[in-house]
């Protein structure tokens, strides 16, 4: 178990997420050729419309998973480590799914751009992090471009996160004075072999710093906090690496540090409980559905967690949804251009269960059926649109629609108490592109998106007599979400807070555990 890292990249459209994903894959011997993970993205891409969508913008929206492996030297002998890598949207309207990815993941690579720093609109994105706490290793890409003071750039980062920066590298000059990159455990310079496209580094271990910047190297080596392992873990302090995911540059430092530092799986909450990875029983949760990855199949695969237990193909496991086991025939793994069928899985790795609905986001999965893991919350959603049907005859249709997409995490969904204006809900505008693309291209349904009267929206809770009397006064303002669940429809975040002090023995959630 100890070796598995299960870990996530985030980073800001553009950082080079895509690069440095496809580079390590590469290190890790999982693709052969760079340009694989692309090629394969845009195969991907021309598969539905709303795929499309990403690639107008140039964007990431989905999450995916892939799983490669690597040896390394070690003081006890060669280990092999299994490197579980989660990709994340990179777009701060789909901080939602960052977060639940992050729940899926031990630790997490932050990449940011050396030529642009952390822009203000991607804030939101990198400060899910700081929410889940995971333990993130900070990635400076694109050195080899004319960039900001590094300098500036890692007080930016610990700014932003709220921990201490501990530089492990140190660009030699950047941009068209690049010469290299200072390891500061050894004292050894990479440097580029040749200036060739697709240059991989030679270690210069008597490099001597050119004179013009070793002043700068002084000041960095001594100027921040030493690499405490535990600070790291603890979510205190994030190790930085600079490098050209491009160039492949600084990379198999960083898959060396992931290997070295990163955590091995770690225990999961379950209501009061933590559950250990060493425990015996087969235990997961799912933390993503997604429908239709092949439209031709209508396939629906949930990626499922494993959190303890050695998992083996056809075995019996119990969802809490559905109360009742199932055999898990055809788990998949996935590889960096295949998916294969899974044999075997381990604590940290993650695995596809296609399914026709009966696995949700949220959802446990064992043996026993006696736990429930926790810490996968909905967020009350900050843009509330009504969906208005161009035919009406589709409402069948659109219903499905829209409870599948809510399933999935692309939107949320209220059916009012009174009247027949579904409305749905988003935390950022664009998972509201995604629904029309979607509900077009799958469901073949047209719908436009109206204003609607409401602001946000709150999950109630109270007792029965309580939330029998708020309901007969507040019909309106009330609706259902794809549980059945009640939820209070608010026109202003002033509504909110003058009913909760009006009703006190009602609890209003802005998140709700799925
Ligand atoms: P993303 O997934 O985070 O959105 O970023 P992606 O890897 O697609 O990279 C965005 C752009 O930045 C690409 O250029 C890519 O080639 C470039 N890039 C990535 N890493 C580095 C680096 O270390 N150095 C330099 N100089 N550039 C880098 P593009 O022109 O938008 O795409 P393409 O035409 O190269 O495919």
């Amino acid at each position: 178990m100890s070796n598995r890292r299960t870990f996530a990249i985030i980073s800001h459209p553009d950082a080079g997420k895509t690069t440095l994903t496809e580079k390590l894959l590469l290190q890790g011997g999982a693709i052969h050729l760079a340009g694989e993970v692309k090629a394969r993205g845009q195969a991907r891409r021309v598969r539905s419309d709303w795929m499309k969508i990403e690639q107008q913008r140039g964007i990431s929206v989905t999450s995916s998973v892939m799983t490669f492996e690597k040896e390394f030297e070690t003081d006890s002998g060669r280990e092999t480590i299994t490197f579980n890598l989660l990709d994340t949207p990179g777009h701060e309207d789909f901080s939602e799914d960052t977060y639940r990815t992050l729940t899926a993941v031990d630790s997490a690579i932050m990449v940011i751009d050396a030529a642009k720093g952390i822009e203000p609109q991607t804030r939101k994105l990198f400060e899910v992090c700081r929410l889940r706490s995971v333990p993130i290793i900070t990635f400076v890409n694109k050195v080899d471009r004319e960039g900001r003071e590094c300098f500036e750039l890692l007080d930016e980062v610990a700014d932003m996160l709220a921990l201490d920066v501990s530089p492990q590298s140190w660009p030699v000059g950047m941009g068209g004075r690049f010469e290299g990159i200072l390891d500061f455990a050894s004292g050894a310079i990479s440097r580029p072999e040749g200036r060739s496209k697709e240059y991989l580094g030679t270690r210069d271990e008597n490099a001597a710093i050119p004179d013009e910047f070793a002043e700068e190297i002084e000041l960095a080596q001594a100027g921040y906090p030493e690499f405490d392992l535990e600070a790291y873990r603890n979510g205190d302090l994030t190790p930085v690496y600079f490098g050209s995911a491009l160039k492949n540059f600084g990379v198999s430092e960083l898959i060396d540090a992931i290997a070295r530092f990163a955590p091995p799986p770690r225990p999961q909450p379950a209501g009061e409980e933590q559950i250990p990875p060493t425990r015996d029983e087969v235990t997961g949760f799912i933390f993503k559905v997604q429908a239709n990855m092949d439209p031709s199949h209508r396939d629906r695969i949930a990626f499922m967690r494993m959190v303890s237990g050695t998992f083996k193909r056809g075995m019996k496991l119990t969802p809490s949804g559905l109360g009742k086991p199932i055999a898990v025939h055809s788990p998949i793994l996935f590889f960096a251009q295949d998916r294969e069928l899974a044999d075997t899985a381990e604590a940290g790795d993650i695995i596809g269960i296609p399914n026709h609905g009966t696995l949700r986001v949220g959802d446990t999965l064992s043996q026993k059926n006696q736990l429930r893991f926790t810490g996968l919350p909905n967020f009350a959603p900050e843009i509330l649109r009504r969906v208005v049907l161009k035919d009406p005859t589709k409402t069948k249709q659109l219903r499905k629609a829209l409870d599948d997409l809510s399933e999935e995490g692309v939107i949320q969904v209220f059916y009012p108490e009174i009247g027949a204006q579904w409305i749905v809900g988003v935390v950022g505008q664009l998972q509201l592109d995604v629904l029309i693309s979607r509900l077009e291209a799958e469901y073949k349904v047209e719908a436009v998106l109206e204003a609607s009267p409401f602001a946000t929206a709150r999950w109630l809770k109270g007792a029965d007599t309580a939330l029998k009397g708020f309901s007969d006064f507040n019909r309106a303002n009330l609706a259902r979400d794809r549980d059945g669940d009640l939820v209070f429809m608010a026109k202003s975040p002033w509504d909110v807070s003058y009913q909760v002090e009006k009703n006190p023995e009602l609890t209003f959630s802005a998140t709700k555990e799925r």
